[in-house]
């Protein structure tokens, strides 16, 4: 986990900063007025959320050909091949329309169950859609969201709106969703994610009915469903289709299914965040684990804990307010995904919780800003919570409880608790402490660490958080681990490289881990190093077939029932928002898939199948079309000539 602080990119910002405010303030008028009128305009209709979301990435072919199309694909076994077209008269098929009719399935990630597909399609448009609810309760309220979502998402195919008048196949569209548990509108580790679709004409419609035992259940269906749907260029100008007959059943393999971004080195802004977790729904990731805080900054401010942003944040602008993040709480609530949110301590912290002094409750944190970083820290700067200073624990425990209450969750907890430099701790004690009796301050750390838990105890209430997220640490190592962390509460989230021994020993011992392989699931790698004395932080890049090869469980041989699931990571030394979509996607995709379905991987060989090839080069089209700047997989060609580049 390492750092970044750019002090070049500061003073541009400071000369930026009166123009900044200005729009800020501007900004925040009109987005007030904004609410403020679309709340008249509503106020008599049943009550709707407002989610604002803009797309970044417009693709540079956003408009329809101008001139007439020059290839055809032709499904030549269950490929599709590419060919001129010679005149002006016969059939010609889009890429699109072939590939979704030949072969294979172009869902991502695979449903696990038995699917059947249409070999035919059939034209529709937007307008014909109908979406039916038979659900009650507060599930029902959930689905009408994820309703105006699949909703907006099908529009948001559409490149050519004059296409509304053209005839169409179907008279009407309708989609029926059946939810059977109908109070579930929260999150949990054993909440029922499957969902089976049939889809089939009648009559002159066509009728997609979704049932699901619960609101995520039926969510992923219309996710599924719309994948089912394609713009298809060639008909008479563009027009939307739809296979005409297809069944899924699917349900996922690991529960946990997780994506972590870094705003601590770097910031980034709500708007990239939430086009994260859009990304993150179409693929059926649900965990958002939001490392928000750092050595570096700390940009979230806390409705009890503001001065944290105050003394931490890069400027006054470049924060999270308590009322976005709960917005973005049921931003990602209505799309399948949890908001987790991370302050890493007692490492990884220092930037923030220098105010202590000024308000009379001394070194909060130690080492902060130390140098030379090298003695005291993983990356400068340097920063370790105070665990001689009993202010730490009341200060923790303000905190656990608006991390609480701000997303919600008192489910799963990530407490951080890696890296932990036990020579600034030894400085700072000689110099300070009356009771330096610590042998080894692993003992320190382990007491820091159960202190920390019973603070997190009191902040929700007295009940204990069933499942107390760690990374792995020395902490999380024999001999401490059995003494400091109780394997009923604690998760770890194991990091280090998939040949070290840490994930065999904690399976081994007992506990429940999340796999975060540093060696194939650290998406930030490869981009050399950022400062002139260390390692370069973990370079090479992990290509996606690695991320999607990496199947640990089955390489280290590992219980899979103490396996809850695995999770991306991006930490931000090297990016800001403008590389933050290429960075995760379509790798991030990738590896959804492998949590998901968990193909099998052929271990002599790790062969990956040309299915695999062009449904993720499907998906990432999909996610282009959602404003997604994803990276490209290959050369043009190869997407037109598919199976002809492996
Ligand atoms: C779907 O979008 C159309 C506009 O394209 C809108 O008129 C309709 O009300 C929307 N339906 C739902 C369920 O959001
Ligand atoms: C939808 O599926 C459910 C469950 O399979 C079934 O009970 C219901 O009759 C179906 N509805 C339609 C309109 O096909
Ligand atoms: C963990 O402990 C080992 C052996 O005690 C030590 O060499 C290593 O530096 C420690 N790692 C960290 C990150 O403190
Ligand atoms: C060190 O001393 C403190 C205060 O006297 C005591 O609470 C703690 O248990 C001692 N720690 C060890 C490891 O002996």
């Amino acid at each position: 986990m390492r750092g970044h602080f750019c002090p070049w990119k500061r003073r541009e910002r400071m000369k930026q900063g009166e123009l900044r405010r200005a729009l800020l303030v501007a900004t925040l008028l009109c987005v007030f007025l904004f609410v403020y009128l679309y709340w008249q305009q509503t106020a008599d209709e049943t009550p709707h959320l407002l989610y604002t979301y803009k797309h970044l990435y417009v693709p540079f072919r956003s408009a329809p050909a101008e001139q007439a199309p020059q290839w055809t694909w032709q499904c030549i076994n269950q490929r599709c091949e590419r060919q001129r077209i010679k005149s002006d008269v016969g059939d010609v098929a889009s890429l699109a329309t072939c590939s979704m009719l030949c072969g294979s399935t172009q869902l991502w990630p695979q449903p696990t169950g038995p699917v059947t597909l249409g070999s035919k399609a059939v034209t529709f448009n937007h307008r014909l859609l109908d979406f039916y609810s038979k659900t009650t309760g507060p599930a029902n309220e959930l689905l009408l969201a994820a309703f105006s979502i699949v909703n907006d998402s099908i529009s948001g195919l559409v490149q050519n709106s004059d296409y509304i008048h053209q005839k169409t196949d179907i008279t009407k569209f309708k989609i029926i969703v059946s939810i059977l548990d109908a109070t579930t509108v929260k999150l949990k580790l054993n909440t029922d994610e499957s969902y089976t679709i049939t889809l089939k004409p009648h009559g002159t419609e066509l009728v997609g009915n979704i049932t699901a035992k619960t609101f995520f259940g039926a969510r992923h269906g219309l996710e599924t469903l719309s994948q089912l749907i394609w713009w298809d260029e060639y008909h008479e100008g563009g027009t939307l289709k739809i296979l005409k007959g297809a069944t899924v059943q699917d349900n996922p393999m690991f529960a946990y299914r997780g994506l972590m971004v870094d705003t601590a080195r770097n910031f980034m802004s709500m708007e990239s965040l939430k086009r994260t977790i859009v990304g993150m729904a179409s693929v059926k990731l649900n965990v958002f684990h939001w490392h928000v805080s750092d050595s570096q900054s700390f940009p979230l401010v806390l409705p009890n804990l503001p001065q944290l942003a105050k003394h931490g944040a890069y400027a006054p602008d470049l924060v999270y307010k308590p009322e976005e993040v709960k917005e973005m709480v049921e931003f990602a609530k209505v799309r399948g995904v949890r908001v987790i949110i991370e302050v890493d301590t007692p490492a990884h912290a220092g930037n923030g919780w220098t105010f202590g002094q000024d308000e009379g409750l001394g070194e909060l944190a130690v080492c902060v800003n130390e140098r030379p970083w090298s003695l005291y820290c993983g990356e400068p700067p340097c920063g370790q919570l105070n665990p001689d200073n009993p202010n730490v624990y009341d200060v923790l425990e303000k905190l656990y409880k608006d991390l609480i209450s701000l997303t919600d969750e008192n489910e799963i907890f990530h407490m951080g608790g890696d890296e932990v430099n036990l020579e600034c701790w030894a400085q700072h004690l000689q110099k300070n402490s009356n009771y330096y009796n610590y042998t080894d301050l692993h003992d320190l750390w382990g007491d820091f660490t159960l202190k920390a838990l019973n603070r997190l105890t009191a902040a929700n209430g007295g009940k204990k958080v069933p499942h107390v997220i760690v990374w792995s640490s020395n902490l999380s190592k024999r001999p401490y681990i059995t003494k400091y962390l109780d394997k009923e509460n604690v998760v770890v989230q194991s990091w280090g490289a998939s040949q070290w021994p840490d994930t065999p020993d904690l399976v081994s011992d007992g506990y429940k881990i999340i796999v975060s392989h540093v060696d194939a699931w650290y998406l930030d790698c490869g981009f050399g190093r950022w400062r002139e004395t260390g390692d370069a932080a973990c370079d090479p890049y992990r290509p996606w077939q690695t991320v999607y090869n990496h199947r640990p469980w089955q390489q280290l041989h590992l219980n899979k029932k103490q396996v809850m699931g695995g999770e991306v990571c991006l930490w931000s030394e090297q990016l800001e928002e403008g590389s933050l979509d290429p960075r995760l996607w379509p790798r991030a995709a990738a590896f959804a898939e492998r949590v998901w379905t968990d193909p099998q991987l052929d271990m002599s060989t790790y062969t990956i199948l040309e299915d695999v090839y062009t449904r993720l080069n499907t998906q990432r089209d999909r996610l282009v079309s959602k404003g997604i700047a994803a990276e490209a997989l290959w050369p043009g060609w190869c997407k037109q000539n598919p199976g002809m580049c492996l």
